[in-house]
């Protein structure tokens, strides 16, 4: 292990994220109510630039007039390059900043770009007394973001995570693509031709190399990385093998940008029965371990270490709190309530 240590980002389950557009205020009142780990009421692309201010009011009457217990909350800003942007974070913060658990940066591209939304923040909350900080999830989604991955990962405490946006990216790379975070046929690998002549195609993933660079900018900084946006909503089998490569890779969660994908993403990023038994056997094998003052010990004919520990750990972690999640959501609704919640 390093002599660095890297504080972790505060653990929040982020397995599914609902985008919503902040012009729309018939689909906040339903993303209040959402089963989507974190919902970000969206002021960005989602909305037409004459609809910018109605939208950024939309979201200012919903985050203080609607009850958001049942989810974690966030917006997303305008890019810096903007004019809306300064009375985003300015407007939306001052006046429903005690709502707020989570702040999203589009097009982030230099470390200083996080660092002025950090500044920003930092005077408001100080102006209007607002506890706990706002987090900061960040959007990478430019070539110039992708190439500044480590600086901006390292950008502020406030970060939480970094989010791969496959749609900018493709535009911002000239990377071609047919559909919004799929797969594309153009990227495959035709095999020599066998005996009898046959030359077989295998779809890559032309994703792979920009995802995995997001997962590791983000663990190594102590954050969640999350895949962005699958553009098909009515190909749940494409999403669902889309969000098993980014779990595969590391990622911690995935957007949804249609309701009927927030279960698929729930499904694809919750660990199975087996792997949460797997891991509390790991944890107790090691316990007895200490108990024998030992400092490893095999399980299954494995051995195991303080590496198996710490992921058998997050993942028992993981499992409680989607129990507590799939608890409290069952649990009768507390309805409309003016009264900010607690942030979480
Ligand atoms: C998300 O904002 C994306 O561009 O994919
Ligand atoms: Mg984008």
């Amino acid at each position: 292990m390093s002599f660095t240590t890297i504080e972790p980002a505060k653990l929040r389950l982020n397995r599914s994220e609902l985008a919503v557009p902040g012009s729309n205020p018939v689909f906040l009142e339903k993303a209040a109510k959402s089963e989507a780990d974190i919902v970000f009421l969206d002021l960005e692309d989602s909305v037409a630039p004459d609809e910018k201010e109605r939208a950024r009011a939309n979201v200012i009457e919903a985050l203080n007039d609607l009850d958001w217990s049942a989810t974690t909350v966030s917006v997303r800003i305008n890019g810096l390059d903007t004019p809306y942007m300064y009375r985003d974070v300015i407007e939306v913060v001052e006046r429903a900043g005690e709502a707020l658990d989570l702040l999203m940066v589009p097009k982030v591209g230099t470390a200083a770009d996080v660092y002025a939304v950090d500044m920003l923040l930092s005077q408001i909350e100080q102006a209007k007394g607002i506890t706990p900080p706002i987090g900061l999830e960040l959007i990478i989604e430019t070539a110039l973001g992708m190439q500044n991955l480590g600086a901006i990962a390292a950008a502020s405490a406030r970060t939480e995570s970094l989010h791969f946006g496959v749609a900018d990216y493709a535009a911002s790379t000239g990377a071609r693509t047919t559909s919004i975070g799929g797969a594309n046929p153009a990227y495959q690998v035709l095999t020599d031709a066998d005996a009898a002549g046959v030359r077989a195609r295998h779809w890559g993933d032309v994703w792979h190399y920009a995802t995995a660079r997001v997962v590791v900018a983000a663990r190594a900084y102590g954050l969640r990385p999350l895949d962005g946006p699958f553009g098909d909503i009515g190909d749940a089998d494409g999403f669902a093998a889309q969000a098993g490569r980014a779990s595969a890779l590391g990622c911690e969660g995935k957007w949804a940008i249609h309701p009927r994908q927030v279960a698929l993403a729930n499904e694809a990023f919750t660990p199975t029965d087996d792997e949460v038994t797997q891991a509390r056997r790991v944890l107790a094998a090691m316990a007895d371990a200490v108990r024998d003052g030992k400092g490893a010990v095999a399980l299954d004919g494995r051995m195991i270490d303080t590496a198996s520990v710490r992921q058998a750990e997050a993942m028992v972690g993981k499992a409680d709190a989607i129990a507590a999640r799939n608890d409290r959501t069952s649990a009768p609704s507390a309805g409309r309530s003016s009264t900010p919640k607690a942030r979480s």
